[in-house]
């Protein structure tokens, strides 16, 4: 895996799917989104959600897929393990100490994780050389960001997208589907309620 900007070497472990460490990691889940309320969530997704997420997003073959917020790297786990073994998946997620737990985690030639701003998705994707990609996978809460970057992230990820190509954005409240509506040909919309809390997974055509 290629890792850029890397920060100082981590003092923390980060091991949410490894037994006994399950309840470190949640606490250290905890205290990240204490200190960052752009996690948006108390918790890693459930492996219901994550399910759901990865039969809307089918992965399986892909060759370029994007993931924005990869967190603990719940779903990233599932879209490695899915998609080609010539593929390539660019996780972008803002938050340093889960950049930082994800640099030591995934060790995938495949994966090239970037510490940014999704919102900056053309540009990075750009530097990365990724275009028609097959899909793209959401878990950064659009609700923070304010309606102007909203837009704009939608129409950057709809040109990124190859024709056929899916947008799946899990999130809590429906707000987003409208905007989908209006960049998107096609929107399928799926509630799963075993998660904390419940997130809808909408499915967005290109
Ligand atoms: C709700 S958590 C989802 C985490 C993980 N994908 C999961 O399913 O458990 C949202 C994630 O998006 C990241 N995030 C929020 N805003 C972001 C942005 N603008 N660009 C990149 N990552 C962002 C947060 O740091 C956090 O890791």
């Amino acid at each position: 895996m290629t890792h850029r900007r890397s920060p100082p070497p981590p003092s923390w472990d980060f091991s949410l799917e490894d037994g006994s460490e399950k309840a470190h990691g949640l606490f250290s889940y905890l205290r990240y989104f204490w200190d960052d309320k752009a996690i948006a969530s108390i918790t890693p997704s459930s492996r219901y959600l994550v399910g759901r997420i990865i039969r809307a997003a089918q992965p399986e073959g892909a060759r370029r897929v994007i993931e924005y917020g990869p967190g603990a790297g719940v779903v990233t786990r599932q879209i490695l393990r899915r998609m080609s073994k010539e593929g390539r998946l660019l996780a972008v997620e803002m938050n340093q100490k889960f950049f930082v737990a994800l640099s030591r985690r995934f060790h995938d030639p495949r994966m090239v994780l970037r510490r940014d701003d999704a919102r900056l998705i053309d540009q990075i994707a750009s530097e990365e050389g990724l275009s028609s990609v097959d899909a793209v996978i959401s878990g950064i809460p659009f609700a923070f960001l304010p309606a102007p970057s909203r837009h704009e992230l939608l129409k950057k990820t709809a040109a990124l997208l190859k024709p056929g190509g899916r947008f799946v954005a899990y999130q809590i409240t429906l707000h987003l589907v409208p905007l989908l509506k209006k960049y998107f040909r096609k929107t399928n919309i799926e509630w799963e309620v075993r998660n904390i809390p419940p997130h809808f997974v909408m499915t967005a055509y290109k």
